[in-house]
């Protein structure tokens, strides 16, 4: 019987990576911590809360004296770290939050699994889930391997990079295990709706504008979040220690491109006149600092592990439009109220 840790588990991948992990290793007893934040949500996950190895624990990574306590009662042999705040714009109107759960929040954790095991470290694994933007921005051309150079350029991102770095210092100063992944942009069910997909999705319901950045040709990186969550299963068990994993897709769209193929999707699933989703989508003033092109060369992660994307990208995006056409409680709830205030706030100047 292993007990594994997971933070942020009610988040969008967190709460993938949950029921898989709860689905697949049943001689597990999986610990779910989450503070809640807006986009957390126990509705993400109550097809499994109902499972025996499961258990959900509500707080923050950033208080230090309850997460040390905490390992002390559950002595966790094994983390997979995903809490964060994780979107972009946010970081560029509160930066603070991003230090402190991004970066805070993991050297606490670092320490309470340092601190319960002593150097005791057989069978043991911590395991760091972070994002493609640490590498920077690419021009037309060109991957993030692993051993690109890190070159954070949004707040986010360098909160990222930092606790990249310090969960690296811990594995060379402390010798913990440790172990790391960068991953592409994910899309898929229960994402908050203020990332591209599925704010795209819920405005073309709804018939409002469809904001998009500038001229729309920025590119990024698309993975079903349910490919995300095999391979963080897969780098969990059988990555080498102290090494890092790119994840990716090898699935690049320019903005504008995505935009007009979920209008399209949306418009056959509801029945809508050809076309029509298309004439809502509206270019608005460019995000601050917006990286041009992301793109994953993850050739380490396909040789070594054996870990390829499954789904074709037409069908997956097509039962990602379906989910969210189909739960129209789950968007009702988690866009009323605090998220109103939110997409005034970012959207109403630009
Ligand atoms: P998300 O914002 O949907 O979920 C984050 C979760 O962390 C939420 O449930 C939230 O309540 C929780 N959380 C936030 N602050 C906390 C705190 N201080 N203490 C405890 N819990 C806290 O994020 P996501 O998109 O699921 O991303 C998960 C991880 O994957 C992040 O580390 C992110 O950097 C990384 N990542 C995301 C993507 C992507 O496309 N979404 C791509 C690559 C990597
Ligand atoms: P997002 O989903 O926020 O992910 P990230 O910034 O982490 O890549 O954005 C994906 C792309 O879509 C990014 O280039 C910004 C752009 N974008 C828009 O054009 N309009 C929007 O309303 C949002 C949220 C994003």
């Amino acid at each position: 019987m292993k007990n594994i840790l997971i933070t942020g588990g009610a988040g969008f991948i967190g709460s993938h990576v949950v029921r898989r992990m709860l689905k697949t290793h049943r001689d597990y007893t999986i610990y779910n911590l989450d503070a809640l934040t807006y986009a957390g949500n126990l509705k993400n996950l109550t097809d499994v809360e109902g499972m025996p190895n499961y258990t959900f624990l509500k707080g923050d990574i950033v208080d230090e004296s309850f997460i040390t306590e905490l390992f002390r009662k559950y002595r966790f042999d094994g983390v997979i770290h995903l809490a964060a705040e994780s979107h972009v714009d946010r970081s560029i109107s509160n930066p603070t939050a991003f230090i402190h759960t991004n970066i805070v929040g993991t050297v606490n954790l670092l320490n309470a699994f340092r601190h319960i095991w002593d150097g005791n470290y057989e069978g043991k694994r911590f395991y760091h889930i972070s994002t493609d933007e640490v590498f920077g921005s690419l021009g037309d051309t060109g991957f993030f391997t692993e051993d690109t150079p890190y070159d954070p350029r949004s707040p986010y991102s360098a909160s990222k990079a930092s606790s990249d770095h310090l969960v690296r210092a811990y594995h060379h100063t402390f010798k913990m295990p440790v172990v790391l992944s960068n991953c592409s942009n994910n899309y898929g069910s229960y994402q908050f709706p203020e990332k591209l997909i599925p704010l795209v999705i819920n405005n073309i319901k709804n018939k409002k504008p469809l904001p998009v950045y500038g001229k729309g040709e920025n590119v990024r990186d698309w993975l079903w979040v349910e490919d995300h969550a095999r391979a963080i299963d897969m780098v969990f068990h059988g990555g080498r220690e102290g090494e890092t994993y790119n994840i990716g897709g090898n699935n690049e769209w320019k903005n504008i491109d995505l935009v007009k193929l979920l209008c399209d999707l949306t418009d056959q699933l509801l029945n809508r006149k050809a076309g029509s989703s298309r004439e809502l989508i509206t270019f608005v003033k460019d995000r601050a600092g917006h990286d041009m092109r992301y793109a994953i060369d993850c050739s380490k992660i396909e040789t070594e592990l054996n870990w390829k994307p499954s789904v074709n990208f037409e069908e997956g995006l097509k039962k990602t439009v379906q989910w969210y056409l189909d739960n129209q409680e789950w968007l009702d709830e988690v866009t009323s109220g605090r998220y109103q205030s939110y997409y005034k706030d970012q959207y109403h100047n630009r």
